[in-house]
């Protein structure tokens, strides 16, 4: 099953957006979609309007358990998170195979074959977003061209290096960059695109657009309608899946 993590380290790139983004439209595509909230913060858990009052999230990672699902529509589930979430950081650290607790979580989470899991991580690099990058078969890096976002890329980029060596997954594929919420017309756009494009395939450029933002903290994405930020998620999706399927 293609585990897909949206990953980097540095806040407010446009992470969280993107895992709704390509979650609502893959489900809207009829495509069995789970996603997984891996912050504390929880953002993408009150985009799709849901909640995780137990902690379930936290739970489920500590006695690695299957993880929780709660329905969003036919085709799309997700394991929502909370703040709860926040003691992992400290607590987990400290045990052996910490690294593969998500993993080992998945393995019991009875999801229809064929579903495709989509993982939103962290802005740190902690044990939270060790694990996702632990599960996954493919990581998708976001940028938003603006500032100090190829110091961010390089850095992680070292981190992916760290995970390798010490064979935590030696297999995990890059699947590209995203550059996210462009503004029209910016010089930046071009330098970042070219700059990682020396290390990696880029997905594709999302505009930066009110609509958007306002769909994800309002909670309606799935009702968004003539969206052109849509429009380019939809474009790297068509990317995204020619890589994952190894077209
Ligand atoms: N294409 C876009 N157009 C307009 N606003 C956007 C776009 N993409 C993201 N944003 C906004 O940018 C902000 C940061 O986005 P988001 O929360 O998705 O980033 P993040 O990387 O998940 O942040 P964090 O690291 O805190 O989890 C949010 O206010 C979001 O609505
Ligand atoms: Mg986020």
């Amino acid at each position: 099953m293609p585990v897909i993590v949206i990953a980097n380290q540095k806040g407010g790139v446009g992470k969280t957006t993107t895992v709704a983004a390509l979650g609502t439209l893959l489900s809207q595509q009829g495509r069995g979609v789970h996603l997984i909230d891996m912050d504390p913060q929880a953002s993408l858990t009150s985009t799709f309007g849901k909640e995780d009052p137990g902690g379930q999230l936290y739970q489920a990672l500590a006695t690695r358990g299957p993880l929780p699902i709660v329905e969003i529509t036919d085709h799309l589930t997700l394991s929502p998170s909370s703040i709860d979430l926040a003691s992992g950081e400290q607590r987990f650290v400290s045990q052996p195979g910490r690294e593969n607790l998500l993993r080992a979580c998945l393995q019991k989470t009875p999801l229809p074959p064929g579903t495709l899991i989509l993982v939103d991580s962290p802005p740190s690099l902690g044990v939270l977003s060790t694990n996702t990058l632990a599960a996954a078969s493919h990581v998708v890096i976001v940028l938003h061209p603006g500032g100090y976002e190829m110091r961010a890329l390089a850095r992680f980029i070292e981190v992916l290096e760290q995970l390798r060596e010490l064979e935590v997954n030696p297999t995990l594929a890059v699947a590209g960059v995203i550059l996210t919420n462009c503004q029209h017309r910016r010089r930046i756009n071009d330098q970042v695109d070219q700059e990682v494009s020396r290390h990696y395939p880029v997905l594709g450029r999302v505009r930066a657009e009110a609509d958007l933002m306002y769909a994800t903290t309002d909670g309606n994405i799935l009702s968004l309608k003539r969206s052109n930020a849509m429009e380019d998620y939809r474009a790297v999706l068509d990317k995204l899946k020619g890589v994952i399927d190894g077209k």
